[in-house]
């Protein structure tokens, strides 16, 4: 029930995508993207975003899922990445080596991501898409739907990895529902995996009951402040991997009990020493950490320097003293939503909280 390894050129066969990919190879040598830089990182490094050859193959290494297709275990997050500049990092990231490229329908960006991908002319076979589902369209008939439209977004005709974004625990039988949706799309290939997001254990527990293809992976937050030993655990147990969101601490730095002390996991002494050490940045030392647990991550930038650098990170390695040293970092510290209280009252309250400035 857990097999269902499909044939991407198969799936591609008759793709708008590969028209398009062909007219996009010969504009991409032309193609350098700018609006990223102009937005303004004040250690921006134009020339080199210019000057850096597209790439032929990705920089990840590949992981292979419970299903037996396999992932980068490197790629680009795409949450809070300005609309206006979406297709220039993701056409970016694909020229430098990303293959892998993490999005969402509630992030209002799929259509510039289909964009950036046509743009960089990198082939469809090569490339690892995510999107997710959102909570407001739980529910069979409306996961179905919903699917369409992110994928009609995209501009893609088979999807990589279908997420559900959040479970939605007041309301677990519509979760099980979109679920089941997810299952059906996945036996009419029309996605090569599907997977969770956010799951707690007890979620998990009530998901594998109910339902019959085990998720390939659950994508939630963590980073050393938040390691999630237990469910890493839990996972290990079911053979689904584990995906970090906010790798590097996020937008989320702030202690919630102490606002007024922020605590930024790349300014961390610890961190800090191990970049000295090593000579690479703090964000490259989180992101080692990641990988040498066997944690697909998935950081987000919307600077072209940093897009090069968080994925340079497979030259060196960190001892298992420096690994120690990182685990220790544990605060049981989470810095997003808590999954046991989120539907979309909860959601919608978040926002306008944002909305306010608080
Ligand atoms: N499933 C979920 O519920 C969920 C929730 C949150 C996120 N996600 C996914 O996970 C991805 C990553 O999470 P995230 O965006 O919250 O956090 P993140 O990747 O840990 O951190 C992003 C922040 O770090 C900055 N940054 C990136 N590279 C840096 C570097 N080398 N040095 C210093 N700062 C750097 C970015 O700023 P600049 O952009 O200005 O460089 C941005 O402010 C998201 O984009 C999304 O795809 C999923």
């Amino acid at each position: 029930m857990n097999d269902h390894t499909l044939s991407r050129p198969e799936l591609a066969s008759s793709s708008r995508r590969t028209f398009i990919s062909g007219l996009a190879a010969s504009a991409a040598a032309v193609a350098v993207p700018g609006s990223a830089l102009a937005t303004g990182s004040s250690t921006g490094a134009p020339s080199a975003a210019a000057s850096r050859p597209a790439s032929s193959a990705g920089k990840s290494p590949m992981v292979k899922l419970n299903n037996g297709v396999e992932m980068p275990v490197f790629g680009v997050g795409c949450f809070a990445l300005p609309t206006i500049q979406t297709a220039d990092v993701i056409d970016f990231a694909l020229r430098n080596g990303y293959r892998l490229i993490d999005t969402a329908k509630n992030y209002g960006n799929e259509k510039e991501v289909g964009e950036g991908i046509v743009r960089s002319g990198v082939p469809r076979s090569e490339l690892f898409v995510t999107t997710k589902l959102w909570i407001e369209d739980f529910g069979h008939d409306q996961a179905l739907r919903a699917f369409d439209k992110s994928m009609n977004a995209l501009g893609l005709d088979y999807l990589d990895l279908y997420l559900l974004h959040w479970p939605v625990p007041t309301d677990f039988d519509n979760t099980l529902a979109a679920w089941k949706a997810l299952e059906k799309l996945h036996a009419d290939k029309r996605i090569r995996a599907i997977g969770v997001s956010n799951f707690q254990p007890e979620h998990l527990k009530r998901l594998l009951d109910n339902t019959d293809i085990v998720p390939v992976l659950n994508q939630v937050e963590l980073h050393p402040y938040f390691p999630q030993q237990a469910l890493r655990a839990t996972h290990a147990q079911h053979g689904i991997k584990t995906q970090s969101w906010s790798p590097i601490g996020g937008v989320f730095t702030t202690l919630p009990k102490d606002p007024t002390k922020p605590l930024r996991l790349l300014e961390d002494p610890v961190v800090v020493n191990l970049a000295q050490k090593h000579r690479k940045s703090a964000a490259q030392i989180v992101l080692r950490w990641h990988v040498q647990h066997d944690l697909i991550v998935i950081p987000k930038s919307q600077h072209y320097e940093r897009l090069l650098a968080n994925i340079d990170i497979f030259n060196f390695e960190l001892s298992a003293e420096d690994m120690s040293a990182m685990d220790a970092l544990d605060r049981n510290l989470r810095g997003g939503p808590d999954p046991e209280q989120f539907d979309v009252p909860a959601f919608r309250a978040i926002v306008e909280r944002r909305k306010a400035g608080v």
